[in-house]
């Protein structure tokens, strides 16, 4: 009865010039271990999946590469969307699809661009959580212990009170402002949201009946076409009027019957360059290198990426991202990375 739904349609913007509309980043070998990010989190959420029960969500423009780079997976488990509209309809419509199949059908939710450090504990919090939602309406959630106030993520806070390792959570919160997000933080009952959910089939299609009462019956239109020959006439028509919109405003926020595991692996979202260097090896002088073979004087703390293994020359500097790729070079300091993404959209990259 497992299930996964891996979304890879987003784009990755402020790993630019790497991650690009056409190409973006959940396709890329960011850790340069030899595997893309997709091709990561295949093969560990088929440690506990059935691997022809995992379906992969994303924009229709990036079919051929997901095929290429996930040669098992048939073609009836990627499902394409004709227009971004964010995670929500991207949820729903997948949720629709495997009800149909299988109506007691547990689902996992996952992002297809995270990393995740320890697989055998991954696998283990993700098996606890079926199993309480296999009992009763649940919405799962799973939770990181924070260490700053990262504006970027969503906030669980949970009952300081209860012990358990599976908590009612009191209220979601889908990235708030600073001030809020340090007094989340000092109150110290609150995690990150990972963005891993788990629930089933009909827990989930029954929140979206409840809280996007709009969305649901516009999907539910096509009930009689999913996993079907006229499936692909209706989403065409249909998807992109759907209202664009993260499943986090849209579900977590509102639904009572949201709960929270605290996850015992490591996790990072690997959202930009500044994280990615967290999790890479360093040199002596805290330099993370990828690709690339470097002559460095006075350098400290930069991530440094090649396409192939060019030589970098670097005298004097501390703090920076040096990206090379073909037709662009990126320069950029650390703590402006946030920026990045604006200015793609001002170069229109
Ligand atoms: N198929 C599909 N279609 N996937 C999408 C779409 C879409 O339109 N939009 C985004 N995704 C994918 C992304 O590729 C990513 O894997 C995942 O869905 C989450 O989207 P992000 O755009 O990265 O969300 P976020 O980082 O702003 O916030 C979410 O993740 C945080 C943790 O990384 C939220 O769930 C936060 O609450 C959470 O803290
Ligand atoms: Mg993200």
């Amino acid at each position: 009865n497992y299930y996964a739904i891996l979304m890879a349609g987003g784009v990755g913007s402020r790993f630019w010039p790497v991650s690009t509309a056409e190409y973006p980043k959940q396709f890329h070998d960011m850790l340069g271990t030899g595997e893309t990010l997709i091709q990561k989190t295949f093969s560990r959420l088929s440690q506990i999946i059935p691997k022809e029960n995992i379906l992969i969500l994303t924009n229709e423009s990036y079919n051929d590469i997901v095929l290429e780079q996930l040669p098992l997976v048939k073609k009836e488990q990627i499902i394409l969307e004709p227009a971004m509209r964010n995670t929500a309809p991207c949820i729903l419509y997948a949720s629709l699809k495997i009800k149909k199949q299988n109506p007691n059908a547990l689902v996992l939710v996952a992002p297809s661009d995270h990393w995740i450090e320890d697989e055998e504990q991954f696998v283990a919090n993700v098996e606890n959580s079926f199993q309480f939602c296999e009992m009763q309406d649940t919405l799962m959630t799973l939770g990181i212990l924070p260490t700053f106030p990262n504006t970027g993520y969503g906030y669980i806070e949970y009952d300081k009170l209860d012990r358990r390792p599976v908590k009612k959570v009191v209220q979601f919160r889908e990235k708030p402002d600073y001030a809020t997000a340090r007094q989340f933080i000092q109150s110290r009952n609150f995690l990150w949201n990972a963005g891993i959910f788990i629930w089933s089939v009909k827990s989930i299609v029954s929140a979206f009946e409840k809280f996007q009462p709009e969305m649901y019956n516009h999907f539910l239109k096509g009930w009689e076409a999913y996993n079907t020959s006229t499936e692909k006439n209706f989403i065409e028509e249909n998807y992109p009027l759907a209202e664009n919109i993260s499943i986090d405003y849209a579900i977590l926020e509102k639904a009572p019957n949201v709960f929270v595991l605290s996850a015992t692996f490591d996790w990072n979202d690997l959202g930009t360059w500044g994280s990615l260097y967290d999790k890479l090896d360093k040199d002596e002088s805290d330099n993370a290198i990828v690709n690339a073979s470097v002559y460095l004087e006075n350098a400290t703390h930069n991530i440094i990426r090649t396409e192939g293994k060019k030589l970098v020359v670097i005298d004097g500097l501390k703090d920076y991202i040096i990206v090379d790729k073909e037709n662009v070079l990126l320069i950029y300091p650390k703590n402006k990375e946030q920026d990045i993404k604006k200015i793609v959209g001002k170069l229109n990259q």
